[in-house]
């Protein structure tokens, strides 16, 4: 398929336009055969000699309220427990009862040279939702909607195959891409969430995942709304600030 030059640059454009949507129309779902379709165009991704190392549990209705209580009792646990006192920290590490059970390693903080960029985020993000510097009370509150998946009807959880290694999170990275600017075409919003991919074990409880497949992290799915936090611009790099120099 070809096409013209201003077409090209539409495509451009469009590919630019996508952004993360954190606040969705709450109680309107996707319809059914939107969400196979942009399932189906998920999977014109490369792959890795085609193998396509991920599987994704759909989570909508009962299963997905199930989750998201869960998630947020979690939250709440921990959330207090790391903002408590002594007792609060000393309760959290006895009952465990909120601290991740997969992808114990997110939590660690950032290197030195990727930390700029992460701290950039927070602080712009944080701005548009009015959660002042310091504020962890609000700052957790906000992050508590990561567990109500932003109101999105539809959260998908991807998983991958732990045979391939880098690979696997590779493919299922180029599969939510596909599935995210699909959606942008539809008229519905994505968010990727590493935050939901902490307590892989409610997930496992729902659904029937192979033991060789472990949690990458979450994608909310819904209709945008016209929340400020949706109109939000994330700082994009220059082309140079990743390429390499030569020796
Ligand atoms: C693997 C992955 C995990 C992410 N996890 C979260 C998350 O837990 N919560 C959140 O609000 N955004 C999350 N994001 C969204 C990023 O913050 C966002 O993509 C980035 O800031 C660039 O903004 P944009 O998507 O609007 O272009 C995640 C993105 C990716 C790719």
């Amino acid at each position: 398929m070809k096409i013209s030059k201003d077409e090209a640059k539409w495509v451009s454009e469009f590919i630019g336009s996508r952004r993360s949507t954190r606040d969705f129309i709450k109680g309107k779902p996707v319809p059914q055969e939107l969400l196979d379709q942009i399932l189906h165009d998920s999977l014109t991704a490369p792959s890795w000699s085609n193998t396509r190392p991920f599987k994704i549990a759909i989570a909508t209705g009962e299963v997905r309220n199930k989750i998201s209580a869960e998630f947020l009792n979690r939250w709440k646990a921990l959330s207090k427990g790391r903002n408590a006192g002594f007792f609060g920290k000393a309760k959290l590490a006895i009952t465990r009862y909120g601290l991740p059970t997969s992808n114990i390693k997110m939590s660690k903080p950032y290197v030195k040279e990727l930390k700029p960029r992460a701290v950039r985020i927070g602080k712009e993000l944080y701005e548009v939702l009015g959660v002042a510097r310091g504020d962890r009370t609000a700052r957790d509150a906000e992050w508590a909607k990561n567990y109500e998946f932003f109101g999105a009807p539809v959260e998908l959880f991807i998983y991958i195959h732990k045979s391939l290694g880098i690979w696997s999170a590779s493919d299922a990275g180029l599969m939510m891409e596909n599935l995210m600017l699909s959606a942008h075409a539809h008229g519905l919003g994505t968010c990727a969430q590493g935050a939901v991919g902490i307590w892989d074990d409610v997930v496992r409880k729902e659904f029937d995942v192979p033991k060789d497949y472990r949690l990458l992290c979450g994608l909310a799915i819904g209709y945008p709304t016209d929340a400020p936090v949706n109109a939000f611009k994330a700082h994009r790099l220059a082309v140079d600030e990743i390429t390499l120099k030569r020796k």
